[in-house]
């Protein structure tokens, strides 16, 4: 009865294909609406041209500093180019304080000038002027590649003075402001369009970057024609979508929950980035935690009893959500692999007896029809596979009725709450309803722009790769098997290649830098 209950709750965080179709389809009319001269400026999704059109040649070479602001981590980096290879030389992460993030900017930029001063120091690097590639990730309105000026801070940030500025000239300011260092030429991108570069020179098709991390965004490679800001018809440009803000219309009023409108009224930029409040790191932690509450308030829940903890916004961090997930993940992936079946994870009531009953169903029918092959040893070998997987889970499952539930029953603890199974079970399903509708959703993002470059380019398939990263993806355990499912069931008619980028988008941040260097020196 209780699950039942509950169920009620969740139901609102599942979004049926027919929903996420719908979804997509205002998508696609906001990229097209971010795109045109005259309506990109009351656009709620962004289409920002970020000038660059051309990938490296292979001529590039060379020593560069990369900085990589706006994720979980604020890193330096020093990366060679070399003949067909980026690499990492070394790198240092340097701690941004909650003060310095919400101070002003030259408080911001003062420290950014430090740590590269501190990691130059430490390199040895101080009497060389290296190019330096600015991986910024917040919308920006970019002018050339080394103006860019900052729409507004999201995420956790929210330096004053800097919002209308120029970036690269506030960090310019800062380093001459110090005197001890000197910098080369300035690349600036966005977190989506590094990882899409880092990507692209190991996989020559990458022509999307997606971040699913703090924040959530991606960026493609656009028909220059269709892009009206930029003078210009030929050839492509990459399109950094802010994808975040959509939403900020008012047009996902329809599967915004309760949970959501709180979010965003209690985070420091209300009325902005609906759509990423949705999906990613920041704010997922913080869903689960007003449903764990509200589900208390309704005694469904901690027999109606929260800690104080539970009650402390931001409390809930979205690493518990992965680390609660990460064993139904296992037991999943082993039914995908070795019986085949993709069990509802959304049915509550059901949920074991389900997985039993397809399992059943499937070795009975797999014994009935296979027959006389069975003395087949490939087909006996999945067979007793499948079997000793049945058993394995029945056994746990009788014997253990707790079974997976270890971690979510650690971070109750850690709350100082008072569970019971039934609650460790509940708390599971909540993190499993909010994280799966945030794959989905992105999966309706990524599918509505492989779908416009398919019909951009006119095939009638597109293959195509997509560079990622973001800790959602890399740390959730089902999150990229849920996304890459969905996009499948969205845009049928693209294959698409997943590739999580390695050491994150410095080396595509270096690497367009190079390119910008080559560029400049050939049109001199
Ligand atoms: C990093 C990239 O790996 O991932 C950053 O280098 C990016 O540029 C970040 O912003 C996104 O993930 P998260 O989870 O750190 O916000
Ligand atoms: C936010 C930023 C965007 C960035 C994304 C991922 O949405 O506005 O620029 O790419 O987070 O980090």
């Amino acid at each position: 009865d209780t699950l039942r209950k509950v169920q009620t709750h969740l139901d609102q965080f599942q979004l049926p294909l027919e929903k996420l179709q719908e979804v997509s389809a205002r998508l696609m009319k906001d990229l097209v609406r971010g795109l045109g001269k005259q309506t990109h400026h009351r656009a709620p999704v962004k289409m920002l041209p970020t000038f660059v059109r051309a990938t490296p040649d292979g001529t590039e070479r060379g020593d560069f500093l990369a900085l990589d602001l706006g994720g979980t981590n604020f890193r330096v980096l020093h990366v060679r180019v070399e003949e067909q290879k980026v690499l990492k030389m070394d790198s240092q992460i340097c701690a941004i304080p909650q003060s310095i993030m919400l101070g002003t900017g030259k408080q911001l930029f003062d420290h950014i000038a430090i740590c590269l001063g501190e990691f130059l120091d430490s390199q040895n690097l101080k009497g060389k002027t290296l190019p330096l590639g600015f991986t910024f990730s917040f919308p920006c309105e970019q002018k050339e590649i080394d103006k860019s000026f900052l729409i507004r801070w999201t995420k956790g940030f929210n330096c004053s003075g800097v919002e209308g500025k120029d970036v690269v000239k506030l960090l310019k300011e800062a380093i001459e402001r110090r005197g001890d260092y000197r910098i080369g030429s300035v690349a600036m991108v966005n977190d989506t369009v590094g990882t899409m570069m880092s990507c692209g020179y190991k996989d020559q098709s990458c022509e999307i970057g997606m971040i699913i991390g703090t924040g959530t965004n991606a960026c493609y490679m656009e028909e220059m024609k269709n892009v009206k800001r930029v003078e210009g018809e030929d050839g492509r440009m990459c399109i950094n979508t802010e994808w975040g803000g959509f939403g900020d219309d008012g047009s996902l009023k329809d599967i915004q929950t309760e949970f959501d409108i709180e979010v965003d009224k209690t985070s420091i930029n209300p009325g902005v980035h609906i759509f990423e409040k949705m999906i990613s790191g920041m704010y997922l932690g913080e869903i689960v935690r007003l449903v764990l509450v509200q589900l208390t308030q309704d005694k469904l829940l901690f027999e109606g009893q929260a800690s104080e903890a539970l009650l402390i916004p931001s409390k809930f961090q979205t690493k518990f959500i992965s680390d609660i997930e990460d064993f139904s993940f296992h037991l999943l992936h082993l039914y995908q692999k070795y019986l085949w079946i993709q069990p509802n994870k959304n049915q509550i009531t059901t949920k074991s007896s389900l997985y039993f009953y397809e399992k059943t169903k499937l070795c009975f029918t797999f014994l009935l029809q296979s027959g006389g092959s069975l003395h087949d040893w490939v087909i006996m070998k999945s067979f007793l596979s499948s079997m000793v997987v049945f058993c394995i889970s029945c056994l746990c499952l009788w014997f253990r009725p707790d079974h997976g539930l270890e971690n979510a029953q650690k971070v109750l603890t850690h709350l100082d709450l008072k569970w019971n199974l039934v609650d460790a079970r509940v708390v599971r399903l909540v993190c499993d309803a909010v994280s799966s509708r945030s794959a989905r959703l992105c999966a309706t993002a990524l599918a509505t722009i492989a779908n416009r470059i398919r019909a951009n380019r006119g095939v009638a398939h597109l293959n195509t790769t997509v560079g990622v990263d973001g800790t959602v993806y890399r740390k959730h355990p089902n999150f990229s098997e849920e996304l890459q499912a969905t996009v499948r069931e969205l845009a049928p008619e693209c294959s698409i290649t997943f590739l999580v980028s390695e050491d994150g988008s410095g080396k595509g941040a270096a690497m367009v830098t190079a390119v910008a260097q080559r560029l400049a020196s050939q049109s001199r």
